[in-house]
């Protein structure tokens, strides 16, 4: 491929690829994200390939594997165009059939449909599916439509406009007085204007100045970042050699976790690929301008994703966070200025330069601009990545886009932030989510987690794991945060045994407050989050747990107890056939009984006891009545039959 050496050659070249390819023509994509991956989207990758040999139809047929959809838990996703069919969890065996039936013949394959769970309706274009009605996927749209690994579909779908644009078109303060109008507010957590940042790197004394992607996404559950740089790894560069034209930097690193494997190897490519075309290295599209990139593989570290912490961890000594300031923007990588931003941030930049500053900032609220893509997971039923206009209600989430709490149960809360984020409950259902709504009601917009949690969840058990995981994770570098939180995981644990002490509400506020002001990183900073949320908003079941040694979610193992109520059994067998601990006493004719020594608390036999019997009860904060004797089993059981 020769080197593009202008706009006007960039140009040219993306009008022959477009020209070049009908927009009629039929083509058939396959989500080839991880979520996919493991879902055996290989096989029906290859089944695909094998097909359409097989039927004729490899000439008049484009096959494509993309990057991740969002809407994972179908997967594997394939979608027909031009019409958008779209299809889930298809199958190997499912494609001989969408072959001659919807590639040839133009027929839906009905079963492979959408169903909505609620109504029972069916959708044919992804575009009915609610899961994607809802969305505005401005930044995470193109997705489904390009091949990774292909330069070309990027360049068809308008990529490397705005770097002709910014490069030719703007000088740099040009370029960051058009992401300061914008209001683009970092997505890897503090929300800290990219503009600003930007200014001040470029500001900052000293050379070389450095510019960083944060893809370290180390927050359980999240996946935005992953699938952005796998699913579009070219828009992630040319965001990033915006930034740095603007800046003033000619040297980039990538800071990617080693377990997105996927990730490295398109971001390596993209790299690879986009320096033989003459858009990164030196004197890019002929403009004069050098930009390298280094791709860093970090191994895994929570408190890595910290921006202090990660240059650290770049510069090949432990990822421990250090005091800010000076901010990195002035000492960053080996002491020189440097600007590091999240993946999404980056992923944001083409977009913004393509529409300019006013357009973009007329999406989302009069502080948060444009979008955000949420992991939208848990107690939901349809979990995936959710891209939505800042400010949209947290209700619309999670019944619109996300389709309610499964079986019917009740809402209980929203886990919004990551591991040190906040629980939302229902009185603030309606809030817009943007970076300060969120901050106003006791949680953060973090990254992008959110975790749905319905009314069997127990809130502070909820807080232990998450402490749990913050212990793990902090460096231990600072007493407030090292030992703060293993204090407040411990306090937690034992009111979850059911050994909670008067007091210990108070204790709990003071450690979360001591860590939450004197920590040295966000790490610490934050963690407190989980628990003082959960008592801001739920202190009843605090207080239940400690006073009543009563778990209301029925969650906490040593605070409850299952019991068959001898009057509803009818010795149907189901639940002493499926119990696992083999604890439950009975037969065909005698009433089912649970040993409470041998018990293991797991409640299958609550969830298999029919509907129409409701004979297990839970119980929690009163005592288990004593099983009735022997004989009495039996004579209850032959007096019913009567
Ligand atoms: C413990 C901890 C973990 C973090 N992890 C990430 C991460 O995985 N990805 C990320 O972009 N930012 C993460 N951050 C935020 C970064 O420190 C930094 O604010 C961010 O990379 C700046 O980019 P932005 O302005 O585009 O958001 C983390 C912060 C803390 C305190
Ligand atoms: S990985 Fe296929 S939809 Fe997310």
């Amino acid at each position: 491929m020769p080197r593009i050496n202008s706009p006007a050659e960039l140009e040219g070249f993306r009008k022959d690829i477009i020209s070049k390819r009908d927009p009629n023509k039929r083509s058939i994509t396959l989500c080839s994200g991880t979520a996919c991956h493991a879902s055996q989207s290989e096989k029906v990758a290859s089944a695909i390939e094998q097909e359409l040999e097989k039927q004729g139809l490899k000439a008049d047929v484009d096959f494509r594997r993309t990057g991740c959809h969002g809407f994972c838990e179908k997967g594997p996703i394939v979608v027909i165009y031009p019409e958008e069919i779209c299809y889930l969890q298809v199958k190997p065996e499912d494609i001989p059939e969408i072959t001659s039936l919807t590639l040839k013949e133009k027929k839906v394959v009905d079963r492979l449909l959408y169903v909505d769970p609620t109504t029972g309706e069916k959708a044919t274009y992804e575009s009915e599916i609610p899961f994607y009605k809802n969305q505005e996927r401005l930044v995470f749209g193109n997705n489904r439509k390009i091949d990774p690994k292909s330069i070309e579909d990027y360049l068809a779908v308008d990529g490397y406009q705005a770097l002709a644009k910014a490069l030719f078109k703007m000088k740099p303060e040009q370029v960051i007085g058009e992401v300061k109008a914008a209001h683009l507010r970092g997505r890897g957590g503090a929300g800290f204007p990219a503009g600003i940042k930007w200014e001040a790197a470029r500001n900052a004394p000293g050379e070389p100045k450095y510019v960083v992607v944060n893809c370290d996404e180390g927050d359980p559950g999240a996946y935005m970042d992953r699938s952005i740089m796998e699913g579009n790894p070219f828009c992630v560069l040319e965001g990033f050699t915006i930034g740095a034209y603007a800046i003033g930097s000619h040297e980039g690193y990538i800071y990617v976790r080693q377990e997105y494997p996927l990730a490295v190897e398109n971001v390596m490519n993209a790299i690879k690929v986009a320096e033989e075309y003459g858009l990164m290295g030196k004197n890019i599209l002929g403009s004069g301008f050098d930009f390298n990139i280094k791709v860093h593989r970090g191994a895994g570290a929570f408190v890595c994703g910290e921006e202090t912490s990660l240059l650290r961890s770049l510069e090949g000594k432990p990822g421990e966070p250090r005091a800010r300031p000076p901010f990195p923007a002035t000492r960053g990588l080996w002491d020189k200025p440097t600007n590091i931003n999240n993946v999404e941030t980056w992923a944001n930049i083409p977009l913004l330069i393509n529409k300019g500053a006013a357009s973009f900032a007329s999406i989302g609220t009069e502080k948060s601009k444009g979008t955000k893509i949420f992991s939208l997971v848990g107690k939901v039923n349809n979990t995936g990545l959710v891209e939505v206009p800042m400010g949209v209600p947290l209700r619309d989430i999670v019944y619109k886009v996300g389709g309610g709490i499964p079986r019917g149960k009740k809402y209980k809360a929203v886990q919004t932030g990551g591991p040190s984020g906040g629980c939302i409950p229902e009185q603030h259902l309606d809030i817009k989510v943007d970076f300060d709504e969120l901050s106003k009601v006791g949680t953060i917009m973090g990254s992008g987690g959110m975790i749905v949690m319905d009314e069997d969840t127990c809130m502070i058990d909820v807080a232990r794991y998450f402490l749990n995981f913050l212990g793990d994770e902090s460096c231990g570098k600072c007493v407030p945060c090292r030992e703060g939180i293993r204090q407040m995981h411990k306090i937690l644990s034992r009111i979850t045994k059911g050994k909670g002490r008067e007091g210990d509400i108070e204790i709990l506020e003071a450690l979360g407050e001591a860590a939450r002001d004197a920590s040295l990183c966000a790490l610490g900073k934050s963690a407190p989050n989980p628990v003082l949320s959960t008592i801001r908003y739920f202190r009843d079941e605090y207080e239940a747990h400690i006073r009543e040694k009563r778990c209301p979610a029925f969650v906490c193992k040593d605070l409850i107890a299952y019991h068959i109520d001898p009057e509803k059994c009818q010795a149907c067998m189901t639940c002493l056939r499926k119990c696992p601990a083999q604890a439950i006493a009975g037969g065909k004719k005698q009433i089912h009984v649970i040993d409470q020594e041998k018990c293991t608390k797991c409640g299958t036999c609550f969830e298999v006891c029919p509907d129409k019997f409701r004979a297990v009860r839970r119980l929690s904060g009163v005592p288990v009545p004593p099983p009735i004797p022997e004989e009495a089993r039996m004579i209850v059981r032959k007096s019913k039959q009567k």
